[in-house]
């Protein structure tokens, strides 16, 4: 799904630049509210051992749900059950486990119908 850059991109926290650790985008074909879905990514040497995984509502609310409280980054991926959450635009972000405001990785964004 392509990345849209809206005029909301620049109140999303900003990606901490010394972290290697990437978010796969989700599939072209979406993802439903109430799914069980599996989340990849890609890390290096350097990444923090574990991180929180969030979805955030790419919009003025930017409301943010905790999806899965502690992943291990050596899984590689991790599946989980998405939220009932309205329409929308949302992205998903890799955060630290005790202070959500460090940012790890930001998913390029993605519709949820
Ligand atoms: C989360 O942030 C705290 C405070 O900066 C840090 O001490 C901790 O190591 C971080 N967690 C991970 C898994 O890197
Ligand atoms: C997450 O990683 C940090 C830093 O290595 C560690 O201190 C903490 O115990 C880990 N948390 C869990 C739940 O494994
Ligand atoms: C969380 O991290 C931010 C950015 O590093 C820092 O300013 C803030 O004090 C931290 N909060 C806590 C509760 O550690």
């Amino acid at each position: 799904m392509k990345l849209i850059l809206g005029p909301f991109s620049s109140l999303l926290m900003a990606v901490s630049a010394a972290n290697a650790l990437g978010l796969d985008a989700p599939p072209p074909d979406g993802w439903t509210p109430g799914e069980t879905v599996t989340e990849g990514w890609q890390s290096q040497p350097g990444d923090p051992a574990n991180f929180t995984l969030t979805l955030q509502a790419f919009d003025i609310s930017q409301r943010s749900y905790a999806l899965v409280a502690v992943v291990e980054t050596s899984a590689g991926s991790v599946t989980f059950a998405l939220p009932d959450v309205s329409t929308g635009e949302y992205v998903l972000n890799a955060v630290n486990a005790t202070n959500a405001t460090i940012v790890y990785a930001q998913s390029s964004s993605f519709y949820l119908p």
